[in-house]
């Protein structure tokens, strides 16, 4: 993107910036007084008050906003700094601007981090601030972000450079993704042939998981950390306000361990790192040889990484094996085990109890649940908020990070240019919705502590792409997790587009812009629909196949057949990509679905319009457009208000196993004209992935049923859940 689409993208917003200024997150309170204080790019302080290296560290980051900020005695400071213990909240602070100088009081030293970043973004002239009391404290204790660093490997100074962002939003925790199937990533002194072995892949799978034939670039592929480099990278976050959480997989995903140590899995079978995506049957075994040495990989990293917390991994561990391994079999006997799940549970007790042993506390995923919660565990919720409303239930402390909302290696727009990704629909304005106390009674709410971000990187193969995925979402989430009472979304964007972009921009990070494509509205018109364009910004001009045009508002009935759509937008002089629509009319245009079975609320497409809408979801899907659902049958009525004659019905269906999504097996599409009675006019297995009736037909009401298959068959990723259904509109032709 050109340097001029930020510079424009100011000039055009500023206007309607009343509701966010320019720090992010928003400030609790903010309060613009008369005062002004120049102080011509240099400003100083008292450099006894703060440990040598924070000292470089706000140096340097004032630096990057050209001011230069220089040691001075506390009388000459112009940087007053007041340590006060009894701040309400331990990382709040107060920062005002006078005549001056700026006063800053602050409880500890994430809350001087805190108040630094927000002086920093403060600063739009390097010469001046205008006068200004900013009360601040964040909504959540946990504001976390995860980066997998075993699908893809990033180097040090890549997640420097990724940490000095996050501690400009104000997060304080980086959950680092240390180990997984395809690389074990951090040196453990006692087990060498983690990082020799468990470190290196010989492939990596081309494209997505769902792509038939699969295909490998069969390259070794690799790289851990030195536990030296990780206790500096902990040093850096530190610096920067940030606790470092890392994490040590089990009982699943641990195909690099287990090709380093085959006689820690139950078949002992040597396998290799895989170069493939997915969950793997092949696990630790339970067996005491196995957990006796994850205690001592424990015992390490509890020595590199002083965090409180250390996550135990505990999320998609089948049991396949353990149900046949004689070892695992003597175990549950022994402890009375009734399955599985029990004994995932024994696992992580044992280990909690070693952990718990060095004063540290375990955080896993939620599967942990399954089989009784380990006593003093912390849950990180990521299948959705259920599991993580029943551990504050149980009184357990609980980070939120369902996939709903905070898993950034979903597509964050369905546009065509948009890279591949692993599937889902996550658009910046669903992450900036996201509120991680809903569902909660007040008396559970406190065991929430906070929200996290998850950046997974099957599909992220460098640096670049993971902060192509990470922004602007991850704003949105600073400003979810600081305040409870956000500006309207509108507000937020304007003001992302002025201060935020920029800023990225300067600092050499990538960033979407999907957000800025036009939206679209859709409605039911006449005897068809109307599709209305949204501007995402003030200031956004639009042309449609290239005719100018002001206030878009396409209508169509049933009588027109196909028609594209090429919407270009220009901000400034700066085009934006452009928008391709392509809306099918037919008979059922605009009528009205009565679903039996709702479609899930992250899939949820244009509501009840949305298989009548002349949207028909593409392919490859890239998360929306398309309608989901979990549920085994599928049923919905369309009520075409007025007996029609019609010939031919079909229904889109989508498979993409990868994703968890399988083509349905079977439907039953009936028919009526008075919507009592019903007559079957389908009844049929599917062939391929389109349903499709042809035959003369007349009806009201036209009833569909669909069947999925029960569950998603053993040896294929997400094996024993229900699998999802798609279906992208019912077009009706005469
Ligand atoms: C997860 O996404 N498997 C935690
Ligand atoms: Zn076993």
């Amino acid at each position: 993107m050109k340097i001029t689409l930020v510079v424009l993208l100011f000039a055009l917003t500023t206007q309607s910036l009343a509701q966010h200024g320019s720090v992010f997150p928003q400030p609790i309170s903010v309060e613009q007084t008369d005062s002004k204080f120049v102080f011509n790019r240099r400003l100083t302080m008292d450099n006894t008050q703060v440990p040598a290296e924070s000292f470089s560290y706000f140096r340097e980051l004032l630096g990057r906003n050209s001011v230069y900020l220089e040691p001075s005695s506390a009388k000459e400071a112009t940087i007053r700094l007041q340590q006060i213990q009894t701040l309400v909240y331990t990382e709040g602070y107060q920062l005002t601007v006078t005549n001056t100088g700026i006063e800053i009081q602050y409880s500890n030293y994430q809350s001087l981090c805190n108040a630094f970043q927000s002086l920093n973004q403060l600063i739009l002239n390097p010469q001046e601030l205008p006068g200004i009391r900013i009360s601040d404290q964040p909504a959540f204790s946990y504001r976390g972000v995860h980066l997998d660093c075993s699908r893809h490997f990033f180097t040090i100074a890549e997640l420097q450079k990724f940490i000095d962002q996050l501690a400009k939003l104000k997060f304080n925790r980086f959950h680092w993704h240390l180990t997984d199937d395809q690389g074990w990533r951090i040196e453990i002194k006692k087990y060498p042939k983690l990082t020799r072995v468990g470190a290196w892949r010989d492939s990596t799978l081309i494209g997505h998981f769902s792509k038939q034939p699969v295909e490998y670039e069969h390259q070794r592929y690799g790289g851990f950390y030195t536990q030296e480099e990780a206790k500096q990278l902990v040093e850096y976050a530190r610096i920067r306000g940030i606790e470092i959480i890392p994490e040590i997989e089990m009982p699943g995903h641990a195909r690099a361990a287990l090709a380093a140590y085959p006689e820690l899995s139950c078949t002992e079978k040597q396998l290799p790192v895989v170069g493939t995506w997915g969950v793997f049957d092949d696990v630790f075994c339970s067996q005491e040889k196995t957990r006796s040495f994850l205690k001592d990989v424990l015992d390490e990293i509890i020595e590199i990484f002083p965090s409180q917390v250390i996550h135990i991994g505990g999320d998609e561990c089948p049991k396949v094996n353990w149900e046949k391994c004689p070892k695992c079999k003597t175990i549950m006997t022994e402890n009375h085990l009734k399955n599985g799940h029990e004994l995932q549970s024994f696992f992580i007790r044992d280990m909690e109890k070693h952990v718990n042993s060095k004063g540290r506390t375990i955080i896993g995923w939620d599967e942990i649940l399954e089989g009784g919660l380990a006593p003093n565990a912390q849950v990180m919720s990521w299948q959705g908020v259920e599991g993580g409303i029943a551990a504050a239930k149980q009184k357990h402390q609980v980070v939120m990070t369902p996939t709903s909302y905070c898993y950034f290696d979903y597509y964050q727009s369905g546009h065509p240019s948009e890279p591949l990704a692993i599937g889902g629909y996550l658009p910046l304005e669903k992450v900036y919705q996201f509120n991680p106390l809903k569902g909660l009674e007040n008396e559970y709410k406190h065991y929430i502590l906070g929200a996290q971000a998850n950046l997974w990187t099957e599909y992220l193969p460098t640096i670049q792409a993971v902060e192509y995925n990470a922004y602007p979402r991850l704003v949105a989430m600073a400003e979810v997790l600081w305040n409870q009472s956000k500006v309207p979304y509108p507000d937020f964007v304007a003001a992302l587009s002025s201060y935020y972009l920029p800023q990225l921009q300067k600092d050499g990070v990538r960033f979407s812009t999907s957000f800025l494509d036009p939206k679209l509205e859709i409605r039911p018109y006449k005897t068809g629909v109307s599709y209305g364009l949204i501007k995402p910004v003030d200031g956004v001009v639009f042309s449609l196949n290239n005719e100018a045009v002001t206030g878009i508002n396409i209508e169509r009935t049933k009588q027109i057949q196909e028609s594209r759509y090429l919407i270009h937008s220009t901000i400034g002089d700066q085009e934006m990509r452009v928008c391709d629509y392509t809306f099918t009319s037919h008979l059922a245009l605009g009528k009205r679905v009565e679903f039996t079975t709702k479609p899930h609320e992250k899939y949820n497409h244009n509501g009840s319009l949305g298989l009548t809408d002349g949207v028909v979801g593409r392919k490859p899907w890239k998360g929306n457009e398309w309608l989901g659902f979990n549920n085994d049958t599928i049923q919905f009525i369309l009520d075409l208000e007025t007996v029609t004659s019609f010939s031919k019905i079909e229904i889109g269906t989508l498979n993409d196993p990868g994703s968890w999504i399988y083509r349905p097996e079977k439907y039953l599409i009936q028919l009526s004209s008075n919507g009592k009675k019903y007559k079957t006019v389908a009844k049929s297995s599917m062939n391929g992935d389109l349903i499709r009736v042809t035959k003369k037909m007349k009806a009201r009401y036209i009833k569909v049923s669909i069947y999925n298959k029960e569950l998603i068959p053993a040896g294929q990723t997400g094996a024993g859940f229900t699998p999802w259904t798609f279906i992208n509109e019912i077009i009706l032709s005469e």
